[in-house]
């Protein structure tokens, strides 16, 4: 790689439309004392998103929403993005490798707003698995062998999904594209933590074979931007088809016994005096249409879980965190952009061309980022995804015509401007396994979680949900469950109170 230091790296640097190295700044800001009381419900009448908002791209979205409501059911998940219908989709599954009698159990799905409106129907649509990033900090908070399997989980996930959709034949309905991932280093410290990061990850030998550095001349040369960066495998999708999809598999197998009813929020859990009739229900959910009664209770919300928990609110639980989004037309090819998609200025920008549809002869880019130019709040604690940031619309017009000379027109309005909402933890990541209140630590006995992805969620939500399913499966068939390999002992909820 060349010197970093020469003048015209800096003068690019400089012209950048961004906030750079502004991440440990963000770390400080999510470790602040609590700025705020328990999430909010997602509110109503969000901005309008690419993958929700194209006509016909969610056939489920109003699904349930009108006539009789469920009122009793062995398992109530509660949200309906890639988590909550992940997880109906591998309790399905593993109730039948298990060899559980499952045949009569009832799986209800409650969903506030639409299908599949909260961050999966807003996000990226990225999915990027880790291959060595984070493993030095990792290897420092938990040791190598959590280094490892954190890795491990996000290869796994990706993996698993893409294997999935070319098994079941969906690569076209889910938009699956296969074009690499492609982190651009535009600073120092940011080459520096790189290399370092890499370094670990083959000294505890992870797999980093398929892994590129790449300098600021090859770069160029292929992508038209003048920074050194990382090439690595990775896929792109439509993320709310890929949920649509795994609903469908799932309904597949379990016919009426799974039903979806969206637009029901939940908005309180109480238990249920247990009367000398055996099959009584543990939890008692409201709703504005009625009450659900269920043994279990899955917490698919992610940002706004801690509205049912309250214990879960602040810096030791889960942060919503608002991010936004572009869909900017490019000014040039999708041969010229490359079906590569690309993060940069520690993962603040991240952005993609969809594939072509129609006539179209220049992609349409998703890009999403710019919330360090709302420093020192980064967004933290912001619900409204009806609304977006003006400061961070201005950053994300601004970024890829000054990254890319000539490959974008500076001053072009977006085709779309998005928000939606992530779930921020201190440690980035989520919690998987039994609600835990460490006030209370018996009192939520059948309600699990699997949230808190910190905005990195495609590479590891379908992953957690397998765990959490195992775990309430396991809990059904009276098995101890057994922990896979591949997931980070502390991302389970148990491991987690003393944060
Ligand atoms: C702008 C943005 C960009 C992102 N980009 C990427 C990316 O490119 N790659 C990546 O890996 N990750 C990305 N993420 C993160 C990723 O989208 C999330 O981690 C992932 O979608 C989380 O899935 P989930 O199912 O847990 O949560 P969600 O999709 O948010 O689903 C939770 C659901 O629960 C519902 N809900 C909440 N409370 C209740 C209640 N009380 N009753 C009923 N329903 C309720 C919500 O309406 C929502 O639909 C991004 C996120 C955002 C917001
Ligand atoms: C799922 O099923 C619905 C309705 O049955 C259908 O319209 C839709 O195309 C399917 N979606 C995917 C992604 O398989
Ligand atoms: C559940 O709560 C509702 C009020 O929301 C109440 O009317 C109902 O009796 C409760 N059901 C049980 C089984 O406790
Ligand atoms: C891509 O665009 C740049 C600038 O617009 C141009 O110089 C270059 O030749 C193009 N490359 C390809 C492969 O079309």
């Amino acid at each position: 790689m060349r010197s970093f230091s020469s003048f015209s790296r800096f003068l690019l640097t400089v012209m950048l439309p961004l906030v750079l190295n502004a991440i440990a700044e963000e770390q400080a800001a999510i470790e602040l004392p609590v700025q705020s009381g328990p999430a909010a419900l997602p509110v109503p009448n969000p901005t309008k998103s690419l993958w929700v908002d194209t006509p016909g791209a969610n056939p489920l979205g109003k699904e349930g929403s009108t006539g009789a409501l469920t009122h009793d059911a062995d398992i109530c998940i509660i949200g309906s993005g890639i988590t909550g219908v992940s997880a109906a989709y591998h309790i399905s599954r593993l109730l039948l490798e298990e060899g559980v009698d499952g045949k009569d159990l009832k799986i209800t799905i409650l969903e506030a707003r639409d299908f599949c409106s909260g961050a999966t129907g807003r996000n990226g649509g990225h999915l990027t698995p880790a291959f060595f990033q984070g493993v030095v900090g990792y290897s420092a908070l938990y040791g190598t062998e959590e280094a490892v399997r954190a890795i491990a989980l996000e290869q796994h996930t990706s993996s698993s999904i893409v294997r999935l959709i070319k098994k079941t034949g969906a690569e076209a309905a889910v938009d699956l594209v296969e074009g690499g991932h492609t982190t651009l280093l535009f600073t120092k410290p940011e080459v520096v933590v790189a290399k370092a990061d890499y370094a670990a990850a083959k000294a505890a030998g992870i797999n980093v074979d398929s892994v590129k550095f790449l300098s600021e001349d090859e770069v160029k040369e292929t992508y038209g931007a003048e920074y050194p960066a990382i090439h690595a495998p990775g896929h792109n999708l439509w993320p709310l088809k890929l949920v649509t999809h795994l609903y469908n598999l799932t309904k597949d197998t379990l016919g009426s016994k799974l039903t979806l009813h969206t637009n029901t929020p939940v908005t309180a859990i109480a238990p249920i005096i247990a009367t000398s009739d055996t099959s009584s229900r543990r939890w008692n959910l409201t709703t504005p249409r009625g009450p659900v009664a269920c043994s279990y209770v899955l917490h698919a919300t992610n940002a706004y879980a801690s509205h049912l928990l309250p214990h879960m609110h602040g810096p030791s639980g889960i942060i919503p965190t608002r991010g936004q989004i572009i869909a900017l037309r490019a000014a040039a090819s999708l041969d010229n952009i490359t079906k590569s998609s690309w993060d940069g200025n520690d993962g603040f920008e991240y952005w993609f061309p969809r594939p072509l549809a129609g006539d179209e002869t220049e992609p349409l880019v998703i890009l999403g980022g710019g919330r360090e130019s709302t420093k020192p709040k980064f967004e933290l604690y912001t619900v409204d995804d009806a609304s977006v940031n003006p400061v961070v619309g201005d950053t994300l017009r601004r970024f890829l015509p000054a990254a890319f000379p000539g490959k974008y027109e500076a001053g072009r309005e977006p085709e779309m401007e998005w928000t939606g909402i992530m779930a921020y933890t201190k440690t980035h990541d989520p919690f998987v396994g039994p609600v835990i209140d460490p006030a209370q630590p018996d009192a939520h006995k059948g309600q699990y979680i699997a949230a808190g992805y910190t905005g990195h969620g495609m590479p590891r939500a379908y992953g957690c949900a397998e765990a959490v399913a195992g775990i309430i499966v396991a809990d059904i068939a009276g098995k101890e469950y057994t922990v896979p390999d591949w997931l980070p002992r502390h991302y389970l909820t148990q491991n987690r109170l003393h944060e």
